[in-house]
């Protein structure tokens, strides 16, 4: 069976991450969503917002999952039973910090793989940092996050929620 754990902070979802994860999902048997339990983030969506936000986003995808974990990525992998890491490179700018942390991943555990995806490129652009930025200012998310979370999203980026 191959395993793959998504890893993100999800704060919040958007359209890339669902990109992916529908991506990952078809090449996969087991496709974990982790969530980072980051306290010293301060984060827009508690972790358990966030979850329950991937949770219905998946919820027709039977071979997805939805977790949270805290600590080293490395080891939550090795946890699960997994081999595979799944990230997302949008853009060149992307690249660097993903390698870096691709191979310090590698070095902490040999054993496992990162496998990059890209998004669709009208995704190319869209990042969490943009949406809680956009949604703030009360713009228009429509193409940045899922219609059945857009106002749910909405409200807390805008203050109303
Ligand atoms: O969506 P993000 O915020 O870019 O995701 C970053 C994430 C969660 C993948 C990364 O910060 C992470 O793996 N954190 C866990 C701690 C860890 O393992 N750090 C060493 C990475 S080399």
């Amino acid at each position: 069976m191959r395993a793959a754990i998504y890893p993100g902070s999800f704060d919040p979802v958007h359209l890339g991450h669902l990109d992916l994860i529908q991506r990952a999902d078809k090449l996969v048997d087991r496709l974990v969503v982790a969530v980072l339990h980051n306290p010293d983030k301060k984060a827009a969506f508690t972790v358990e917002e966030r979850m329950a936000m991937l949770h219905e986003l998946t919820a027709s995808m039977p071979k997805v999952e939805v977790a949270s974990f805290d600590g080293l990525l490395v080891d939550f992998v090795k946890r699960q039973n997994a081999h595979l890491i799944v990230r997302g490179v949008r853009a060149f700018s992307d690249f660097e910090y993903e390698f870096q942390m691709a191979l310090m991943n590698r070095k902490l555990a040999p054993e496992l793989e990162t496998m990059f995806l890209m998004p669709k490129e009208k995704y190319s652009s869209v990042s969490s940092k943009l949406v809680r930025e956009i949604g703030h200012f009360g713009g228009d998310l429509k193409e940045l996050v899922p219609e059945m979370l857009r106002s749910r999203i909405a409200d807390r980026l805008s203050g109303r929620a």
